[in-house]
This record gives C-alpha cells, structure tokens and sequence, in this order.
C-alpha cells in the first residue's frame, strides 16, 4: 500500500520471548523481515520470570509466554499450541512401552530447569497434582542442555515439543507416551493494558495472529505434535 511505500512501516521492533519461542519466532521473523525490510527488529530470549521483569518494566513492544500473569493488567492473544512432552534416552525401558501410567514417574532421575522456568512451573504443578515425585538429578538453565543431558543418559525430562523444532525425534531422544500428556499448553502475545502499541509493532502482532499458524505448520511442529502421542508406540 501507499503508507508503506511512504516508510510508515519502519522503525524498531522490541520483542522479548520466553526459551521455547526462540524454536520458532526467528523462523518466522524471516518473512516478515523480508516483506518490510525497513523494520529494525530486536529480540531477547530469556526465561518467565526474566520476561515478567522485562515486561513491568515496560521494556519491548511485545511479549511472547505461556502463562500470562494474572497480577499484571494485560492485553493478551493466544497464537499457538506449546506442548509439554516427555523427553527420555532412546534406550530408556519405557519407550517402547505405550499408554504409561503417570505414576511411572516416580522416582525417575530428572532433569529440572531452573526456578523462575515457566516450563518448571508447569511441571511442578502437573507433579503435584498427580502427586508424583521425581529424583533431579541435575538443573538446568537451558532446554538445549537438558536435551544433551537426556541423551548422556542422566535421566528424562519434561520439555515444550518445539525444542525439537529442527531435530524431531531422531534416534536419540525419544518421546514418551505417558497418560496426561501431552501437557497442553499456549503461546500468548502479550503487553501492557492501556500501552500505546507502535504501527510496526501493530503490524507485527496482526503478521503473527494471522501467519504464525501457517508458519508453524510449515515447520512441522505441529505435525509432531499430532506425531507425539504415538511415537513411542511406531
Ligand atoms: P521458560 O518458559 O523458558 O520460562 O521455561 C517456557 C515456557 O513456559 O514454555
């Protein structure tokens, strides 16, 4: 259109985006930078709490979690599906093994990612619900590590589907078909109640409420995700 052609949509984009959208939003960064090539765009990853920090501070544009804080006044926008799955070694006993009852769990050595995780909190809240109680056996503050580590044999894990965005499951590192999973969870754009949204931010939010679906299937993680429940199983 003609404002664009006249440069409004320029200027500076500040997104900031809890670990497991980093599996997806440079991806679709990627066409979006290249139909305005004139929006500067710049992204923080960090962990829930890292996030919610950065959010009262009113820091970035645009936020992008999965447990939207009740506390906070704000505009938010479901996107995606953000999966919880089970993560173990390839050679774990119980990958071949179908329709496993969630107190299986018990006593697993586990791989925990760090408090202030808002993927932690949704396992710990699964765990407490069903009262079960892994061992953990390590802590870390990075998915990419705890996938290492489950493949080191240290022990399995709970992490989002899209950390396997480029991957799948290759011959390493199984999904688990446990009952209750996958954890179903979402992906919210969120900023404060009241913020004045900028037109390239407005843009962005719209490109991401409309595109990211079709991206994401692109992508096939939500393909895996359909996958999921049954991999364990092939
Ligand atoms: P986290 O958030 O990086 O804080 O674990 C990811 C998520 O909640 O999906």
């Amino acid at each position: 259109t003609l404002s664009d052609l006249k440069g409004l949509k320029q200027g500076q984009l500040r997104l900031t985006v809890i670990t497991t959208a980093k599996y997806f939003v440079p991806r679709l960064l990627g066409p979006f930078c290249q139909r305005y090539p004139g929006i500067e765009v710049f992204l923080q990853v960090t962990n829930h709490e890292g996030l919610v920090e950065r959010l009262n501070n009113n820091t970035d544009d645009l936020y992008i979690l999965s447990q939207v804080p009740t506390h906070l006044d704000l505009c938010h926008h479901r996107f995606l599906e953000n999966p919880l799955v089970v993560l173990a070694n390839r050679s774990h006993p119980l990958v071949n093994e179908s329709n496993i009852p969630v107190q299986r769990l018990s006593g697993e050595p586990f791989i925990m990612r760090e408090l202030g995780s808002g993927t932690r909190e949704s396992i710990e809240n699964f765990f407490k619900q069903h009262e079960i109680k892994v061992q953990v056996r390590l802590e870390l503050g990075s998915n990419e590590a705890i996938k290492q580590a489950v493949v080191g044999g240290l022990g399995i894990s709970i992490l989002s589907l899209h950390t396997l965005a480029l991957e799948g499951t290759n011959n390493k590192l199984a999904i688990l078909d446990v009952q209750g999973f996958p954890i179903e969870r979402y992906w919210y754009v969120v900023y404060p109640n009241g913020k004045q949204v900028s037109v390239v931010a407005q843009t962005f939010l719209e490109y991401l409420l409309n595109e990211g679906k079709q991206v994401a299937e692109e992508t096939a993680v939500l393909k895996l995700n359909e996958a999921a429940s049954n991999l364990s199983r092939s």
